[in-house]
């Protein structure tokens, strides 16, 4: 059991409710942010319980934010700790969050949890995480119940949403126009998927780049019958560039499989 865990278990304070699944996860993330001076936000403050284990958990160096649209959480701010009052889904709101709080190394959505809640944070406020940082939503199994506006597979549930970014990560190898590279893939290293819980750890990407090190262990040196499909390949390549932009079908592909797997 992690600190974070014991301290959930021990917990006389404010009132908090967690999956118990989550502490491993927490910490696996959180854990190197300890004793620094970070900026916490969690969106979700309810009786406060979550907020004050952050901050026993981040130190006294660590500022702790929380998000409600209950105005009476505001009571609940205390050393270190300050509650901004306003709808996780609205993004005028969610504007003025960052005026507050600055870049933020650390934010986890456990709001309302609807998919618009979910995805209009997201949204909003993943351009506010630090190069480095983290965004962790919760609860995200709420993307499978229907009351949530959720279903398996349904279209614009969150989960769905975030499956997308998955693409989005690799968009530096898309050869087509429907995936290109953009902010997101230009500033997240990895999003991670667990049980109700997705975390996506920021990171400034350039394009990747690959190279060769080491000495080739069989004879490679170009004979007729290679250079030959070189051509064929790079032939067929263009075509099919071609084909692409005209919104053709591709010209040989099982022939340019079969010429790749040569390689
Ligand atoms: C699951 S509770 C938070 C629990 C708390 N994080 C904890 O661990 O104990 C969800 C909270 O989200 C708040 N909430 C619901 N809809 C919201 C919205 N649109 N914007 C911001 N907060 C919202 C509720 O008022 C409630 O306090």
């Amino acid at each position: 059991m992690n600190q974070l865990e014991q301290y959930f278990e021990q917990n006389q304070q404010r009132l908090m409710n967690k999956y118990q699944h989550y502490f491993d996860i927490y910490d696996r993330y959180f854990n190197s942010y300890r004793n620094k001076p970070i900026t916490f936000v969690e969106i979700g403050v309810s009786h406060g319980g979550s907020l004050q284990m952050w901050k026993e958990y981040f130190g006294p160096e660590a500022i702790i934010w929380g998000i409600d649209i209950d105005p009476r959480c505001k009571s609940i701010e205390e050393d270190n700790i300050h509650i901004l009052i306003g709808s996780q889904e609205d993004p005028e709101f969610l504007k003025t969050v960052f005026e507050k709080t600055g870049p933020i190394d650390i934010l986890i959505d456990d709001g309302g949890h609807t998919q618009r809640q979910q995805r209009t944070s997201f949204e909003c406020l993943f351009q506010y995480i630090k190069p480095n940082g983290i965004y962790l939503c919760e609860d995200m199994h709420t993307s499978y119940w229907n009351t949530y506006g959720g279903g398996h597979k349904r279209k614009g549930s969150f989960v769905e949403f975030t499956k997308n970014l998955i693409d989005q990560i690799n968009a530096h190898h898309s050869e087509e126009a429907s995936l290109q590279v953009n902010e997101f893939t230009r500033s997240a290293n990895s999003i991670h998927f667990y049980d109700s819980v997705v975390v996506i750890e920021k990171k400034e990407r350039p394009a990747p780049t690959s190279k060769m090190t080491g000495k080739h262990s069989f004879d490679t040196s170009p004979t007729k019958k290679n250079m030959v499909e070189k051509i064929e390949m790079h032939f067929l390549l263009k075509t099919n560039k071609v084909l692409q932009v005209l919104g053709m079908k591709g010209y040989a592909i099982n022939r340019m499989i079969s010429l790749c797997s040569k390689k």
